[in-house]
């Protein structure tokens, strides 16, 4: 999911910048509320959020960085947001369960997020179950145009642990200085929606930098489920997977790349026989499909209808991960 962040355009015309990520084909908006309490800096409120409400149907995914937002968000449920995020810093376990069933009752995503120098509170685990999805900070919040804070790797290890224990499956959302050299390493860590500030709407040619972010994540994409073949099912199955997913003269590419470290026994693809996967739909309903792979896996992959799934959070590691790939690939590429 990329998600351009419109502070980083022209503050006097921000109608503007929703109209060029519009066209630019974007995920969500991301819209950075700022207070001048919270952060220093003030942005807009729920009032401008309304008003840039008719310009897109785009989810609106609104980040508050302000004081007691149980306070407001009723006034940005109504305004129209998707999804709302607070922060750990001014909740506790009594404001933000009341600021999540709100958010719930509404169908409206929960969001919680967590600056830089927070680790997760322990009174939120009862809600990472249900949390739809985390900003993990990577800056300072306050404003656009910020550096990447290198210590978030080391910091998303750490979150994959507690996240997988409680249950955790919304959606991880890597807020600050990503761009084109680090989002690779950030989809590694675990990041699925990724904010792009300066390096989108920060640039000329939106939809473009929105493709190449794509590209990028689906770069990182290849080569994870590529090592995951590897060691899953050795030479055989990374070839059929590059046959199958990987079109024109990248496959030689690819193969050549693969070539120095493929020395193990192929396995048998009876493996990964059956599958059940789960979906998320763009409307956030989740399904499951109980997928049969025979020998000969390529036909179904082919005939898969992938239109509407958005992501997809495997059983376990294996042919449905691959095909995942497949699915997102086509989005992606778009
Ligand atoms: C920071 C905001 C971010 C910011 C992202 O307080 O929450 O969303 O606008 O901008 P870049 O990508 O330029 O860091
Ligand atoms: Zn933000």
């Amino acid at each position: 999911m990329i998600a351009p962040s419109i502070i980083a355009g022209d503050m006097t015309n921000l109608e503007n910048e929703v109209k060029r990520c519009d066209d630019g084909r974007a995920d969500y908006i991301h819209l950075d509320v700022m207070d001048g309490q919270f952060v220093p800096n003030s942005t807009f409120d729920y009032t401008k959020i309304k008003e840039l409400r008719p310009l897109t149907v785009i989810p609106f995914d609104t980040h508050l960085m302000i004081n007691e937002p149980v306070k407001h968000i009723g006034d940005y449920i109504d305004a129209g947001s998707d999804i709302v995020t607070v922060h750990a810093e001014v909740t506790d376990e009594s404001s933000f369960g009341e600021i999540h069933d709100i958010l719930k009752q509404h169908q409206v995503g929960v969001g919680f997020a967590i600056n830089p120098d927070t680790e997760l509170p322990e009174w939120s685990y009862k809600f990472l179950s249900t949390l739809d999805q985390l900003i993990v900070m990577s800056v300072i919040p306050g404003k656009s145009g910020q550096k990447y804070i290198e210590e978030t790797h080391a910091k998303m290890a750490r979150l994959n642990t507690i996240l997988n224990t409680h249950n955790f499956s919304g959606c991880i959302e890597a807020d600050g200085g990503v761009n084109l050299e680090n989002i690779g390493s950030v989809f590694a860590d675990g990041a699925r929606a990724f904010v792009g500030g300066g390096a989108i709407v920060g640039q000329q040619d939106v939809r473009a930098a929105i493709k190449d972010f794509r590209n990028a994540v689906l770069k990182s994409r290849r080569r994870m489920l590529l090592d995951k073949a590897n060691q899953l099912g050795g030479s055989d199955l990374v070839n059929k997977w590059i046959g199958l997913h990987v079109i024109g003269e990248k496959q030689e590419e690819i193969k050549d790349q693969q070539k120095a470290h493929i020395h193990r026994r192929v396995s048998r693809l009876g493996l990964f026989s059956h599958r059940v996967t789960t979906y998320i739909s763009p409307f956030d309903e989740k399904f499951e499909r109980r997928v049969r792979v025979p020998p000969g896996v390529g036909e179904l992959y082919h005939r898969r209808d992938e239109s509407d799934i958005r992501d997809c959070v495997s059983d376990g590691a294996g042919t449905s991960d691959i095909f995942t790939l497949f699915s997102e690939r086509s989005r992606w590429l778009r």
